[in-house]
């Protein structure tokens, strides 16, 4: 079996963070959320895994899993992303006629595949199906199931017939490919997955519905992005390897090997990464602070720190900073803010 990652979305959700990377490059809980699906897929004994891309996600994507040396990657470019099962026939010389694993690259999911790619490998459907069930479905595709079986499914429904929503993970036999051919472009002009799903089923062939165990995360926006770093780091593996001074440590931190904590309160869940330096500080739960990112003097809860990124003299809360950026308040008067915003920056000053 085969794994296809989707990582050629403009994130148009997610500006300006997606103004300069794909969104499954970014990191959550210290890792780029692209990687969880290939620790996912290996997870599931997948080794040979195609990545589609385009030419803006291309670079980006493929430094991301620089040293990823367990799986053998093939980078498959869709040069003008037309929707799910576009990627997917850009990738139909590649998959040959074996089955695959689709995987949406910006979708977590907290147990894995392994549920999905069994009960496909035991009855050999044409799919099988990820489904979870949530209070509002309408921004997803929503199935409708009788035992066991998805006998209907429909592309972000205003009016939707199930609370079933398709998670981010699909299990397919060489069937989808015949009716990728004939798929004609939805009304917001797509090539829907959903669309070729319904079409399977139109044509006699079974798709089974699988519950996802665990949470599972669509990271389409900053909250989701904050959320799933919240749920993630939740579940860290807690321990002081770097370099630890004066400070109070609790419960559910991680500083890992090389990150400097120097006067400083950090209460977990919490990832210090390598490189990092937190310094007369205070670093709350569910944050993020990425390799060399600096907090000095400064206060920041639930947030996603960026590498490189900087804080100093301020407190955030429900906050994330891009590589490199920086969230700095002088504390000598006159406070005059100094602002260089790119489109579409945010900054609420008190
Ligand atoms: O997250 C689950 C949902 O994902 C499902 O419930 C929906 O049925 C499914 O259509 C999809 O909806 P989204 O609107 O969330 O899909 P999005 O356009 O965000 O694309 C998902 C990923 O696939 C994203 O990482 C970018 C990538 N992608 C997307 C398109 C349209 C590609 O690689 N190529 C594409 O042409």
């Amino acid at each position: 079996m085969k794994g296809l990652i989707l990582a050629a979305g403009h994130g148009t959700r997610l500006r300006p963070l997606t103004y300069t990377r794909p969104k499954p490059v970014i990191r959550v809980a210290g890792k780029p959320i692209i990687a969880y699906a290939v620790e996912n897929l290996l997870e599931a004994g997948i080794h040979e895994i195609g990545i589609v891309v385009s030419p803006k996600t291309e670079a980006p994507v493929k430094a991301a899993l620089n040293g990823e040396d367990r799986a053998h990657f093939s980078f498959i470019r869709q040069d003008d992303p037309q929707g799910l099962a576009h990627a997917v026939k850009v990738a139909r010389e590649w998959l040959g006629d074996d089955p695959f694993v689709m995987y949406l690259g910006d979708n977590l999911f907290e147990k894995g595949i392994l549920e999905p790619v069994r009960q496909f490998q035991k009855t050999r459907p044409a799919a099988a199906i990820a489904l979870v069930e949530v209070e509002d479905p309408r921004q997803f595709g929503v199935a409708v199931v009788e035992g066991g079986r998805i006998v209907r499914l429909v592309e972000k429904p205003k009016d939707p017939p199930s609370k079933l929503a398709v998670a981010g993970v699909y299990v397919f036999g060489p069937e989808i490919h015949e009716v990728i051919a004939e798929l004609r472009p939805s009304a917001r002009g797509e090539y829907e997955i959903t669309d070729a799903i319904q079409g399977l089923l139109d044509g006699g062939q079974t798709v089974l519905g699988i519950s996802v165990q665990g949470w599972w995360k669509d990271t389409g926006r900053p909250n989701d992005l904050l959320e799933a770093n919240r749920l993630l780091l939740a579940g860290l593996e807690s321990g002081v390897m770097g370099e630890v001074t004066g400070s109070e440590i609790g419960n559910g931190v991680r500083v890992e090997a090389g990150a400097t904590v120097r006067n400083a309160r950090v209460l977990g869940p919490a990832l210090i990464a390598a490189g990092a330096v937190v310094e007369d500080a205070y670093v709350g739960p569910y944050t993020s602070v990425g390799p060399g990112a600096v907090v000095r003097d400064a206060e920041v809860e639930d947030s996603i720190l960026e590498d490189e990124a900087l804080v100093e003299g301020v407190r955030l809360h429900g906050s994330i900073l891009g590589i490199g950026a920086k969230a700095i308040r002088h504390t000598a008067r006159p406070q005059t803010p100094k602002l260089i915003l790119g489109d579409l920056s945010t900054v609420e000053l008190p």
